[in-house]
């Protein structure tokens, strides 16, 4: 692609299922055995807090046992040696972007290695279980820390610079995500109609292929690799 300069790309739970991270939705989904409202609103954790800790205390753990794959090294790479604008915007609530090196990267659902407050309002790195609450570093109440997660019906972090990102972007890149949950699964319209050249990176199909201008299907560990190497190669065809 002629004059790419600008590049977008998002991220979901396919990018980290070759990690072993179970993605949501699918066979083997995270939500199965669960169900969302129980575990990732606001509601829910008024409701019954233990449960929800549960839930997030387990998926923290996780992070110990799994590393960074092919996908996350590729697109870390890219982060470190494309010399125009780059952003990833993941929706993935693990660290394994960051574990591979990228910098330009955004969570805009939050992060399983962060805590929030909600009598000081302060947000600050958690490693281990948050139990019941934990105490919180700042204000040391204890029994008031959260998970720094975006539930449903909440409003993801950092939106105003993804749009600004979006609009400007040449190239949008879709990879490992459903395209069910918005405002993440409208990105690739916005980007589409400032002018982007849109790619979709998954195993199959999202709900949203049919607005990609390109699409690549395979695994995101073979995929982003090659996707990589052509963009830093400076191909005519990403
Ligand atoms: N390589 C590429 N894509 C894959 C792979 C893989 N190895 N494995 C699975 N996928 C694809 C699936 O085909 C599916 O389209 O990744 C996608 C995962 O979709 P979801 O489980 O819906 O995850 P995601 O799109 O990230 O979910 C969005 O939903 O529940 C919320 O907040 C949660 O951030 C999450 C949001």
């Amino acid at each position: 692609m002629s004059n790419l300069r600008n590049i977008v790309i998002l991220t979901g739970a396919g990018t980290s299922a070759e990690s072993g991270l179970a993605t949501f939705r699918g066979p083997d989904g995270l939500w199965e055995g669960h169900r969302v409202e129980d575990v990732a609103t606001p509601q829910a954790f008024a409701r019954d807090p233990a449960l929800v800790h549960n839930f997030y205390d387990a998926r923290r753990a996780r992070l110990a046992e799994v590393e960074p794959n092919a996908a996350h090294t590729a697109l870390a790479r890219l982060d470190a040696e494309w010399p125009g604008a780059l952003l990833i915007v993941t929706q993935n609530v693990d660290d394994l972007h960051e574990r591979a090196g990228a910098k330009r990267l955004l969570h805009m659902h939050g992060e399983l290695a962060s805590g929030w407050c909600l009598r000081c309002n302060e947000r600050f790195g958690w490693a281990g279980p948050m139990g019941n609450g934990g105490a919180c570093p700042a204000c040391q109440t204890v029994g008031m820390v959260r998970p720094d997660i975006v539930w449903f019906g909440e409003m993801p972090y950092e939106m105003e610079r993804i749009d600004q990102a979006i609009v400007r972007a040449d190239l949008f890149v879709s990879i490992g995500t459903s395209g069910a949950v918005y405002p993440a699964a409208g990105f690739v319209q916005t980007a589409r109609y400032h002018g982007a050249r849109t790619l979709e990176i998954n195993l199959e199909p999202s709900q949203g292929s049919l607005f990609f201008d390109e699409r690549r299907y395979g695994p995101a560990s073979v995929e982003v690799p090659k996707w990589v190497e052509e963009v830093l190669a400076g191909s005519p065809n990403v």
